[in-house]
């Protein structure tokens, strides 16, 4: 019988956020990981304490588990590519290419690298509006909603996300501001991952919904995180303001294959609990795909549909904001959650993280519609 023990961090939300312990995650037999993975597929946030320990092979290795036939690194090595928004946000381990390292401010050494200069990603370098300089302090915004995915060429969306806390510094907390008119606000630790559930997005659709996201399909841009680089996001971090300011499509790099477009489902299906999420990268979606063969490829159109999906499963009561110390290891669902940075460091708040995705070894799982809609 497996010891390991399993508490979810708030009873009227389970689905999001549970607590794993009496895990050892170096040796894992094979019956505690099948409980971690049930556990993963049905809280979606999982988070270990104290392994402060685990090695960057070790989480490499912990993050294959749940997908042996994995790829590479979940972006490949598109990251590279010195226009992409998120070329400057990770660093690679050498000797573990798969595990990159996030945070802010100066380190001198760790794994490999030397002098590194980290980066907490600041909303005022993506959105539209920014929170006043004098207020930046006690106040922040969710920086970016999204899936952690290439969601171009052969690189499938990661299974699974591995984050581990190895330097956190003294936590204190902000307010953050959702900024879009509606007055909603939310009290979150310093620095805090803020996560929201796929599946709630789904539920508390309307039946006219469902059935819209079911059978309806997203194309996303090619070389996604060039093309909105010249772009600004919405106060809320989830998706683009329109404003005609994408990357013309002949100044991306080139696109080799038609096929490297990816074309997903709306709806992604839970391995384990077989519940639908609603899974849509908001900042780089590029038309929709709709049941009777037509495409709306109007882009702002296309944001407002899929805001007007996304925005009622990001309020306030839905976010399960991850206060992180020294040592925790979080595993999320990353076919099933949202997630998105938050918070603003000075630059002597020095943070140190892992984290580690591999491109799946399959696409995401869609609906066999009409299977559900009820
Ligand atoms: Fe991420």
């Amino acid at each position: 019988m497996s010891s390991v023990t399993i508490q979810p961090v708030n009873s009227s939300h389970p689905e999001l956020g549970a607590l794993v312990q009496n895990i050892d995650l170096a040796h894992l037999s094979e019956e505690d990981f099948q409980v971690l993975r049930n556990t993963l597929y049905t809280h979606n946030v999982v988070c270990i304490k104290s392994q402060g320990k685990l090695t960057p092979k070790n989480q490499a290795e912990l993050t294959r588990r749940f997908d042996p036939e994995a790829m590479t690194y979940g972006h490949g090595t598109t990251i590279d590519a010195k226009r992409s928004i998120l070329h400057p946000d990770l660093k690679t381990i050498p000797y573990q290419p798969e595990v990159q390292v996030i945070g802010n401010g100066f380190v001198p050494e760790y794994e490999g690298l030397t002098d590194i200069k980290l980066r907490h990603p600041h909303h005022r370098t993506f959105h539209k509006t920014v929170i006043p300089d004098e207020l930046d302090l006690d106040y922040t915004r969710f920086y970016r909603w999204h899936i952690d995915a290439a969601l171009y060429g052969k690189l499938n969306p990661p299974l699974v996300t591995s984050l581990l806390a190895v330097k956190v510094p003294k936590n204190r907390r902000q307010t953050l501001l959702y900024d879009d008119g509606t007055g909603d606000t939310l009290d979150v630790p310093l620095g805090t991952t803020a996560f929201v559930s796929g599946y709630n997005m789904f539920d508390n659709l309307s039946l006219e919904q469902k059935e819209f996201v079911l059978t309806s399909k997203i194309e996303y841009a090619p070389h996604p995180y060039v093309w909105i680089s010249t772009t600004k996001s919405r106060p809320d971090g989830l998706g683009m303001v329109s404003e005609g300011k994408e990357v013309p499509l002949e100044d991306l790099p080139p696109i080799e294959r038609e096929s490297d477009i990816q074309i997903l489902p709306m709806v992604w299906r839970n391995p384990v609990t077989g519940r639908f999420a609603l899974q849509i990268h908001p900042s780089v979606v590029r038309k929709i795909h709709l049941k009777d063969g037509s495409v709306i490829d109007d882009l702002a159109k296309v944001r407002d549909i899929v805001h007007g999906l996304q925005r009622p499963g990001i309020a306030p009561k839905f976010v399960y904001a991850h206060d992180w110390e020294e040592g925790d290891l979080v595993l999320f669902n990353n076919h099933g959650v949202l997630h998105s940075v938050v918070g603003a460091f000075a630059e002597n708040e020095v943070r140190l993280f892992r984290q580690c995705n591999l491109a799946a070894s399959r696409p995401p799982c869609g609906p066999q519609y009409p299977e559900v809609v009820a």
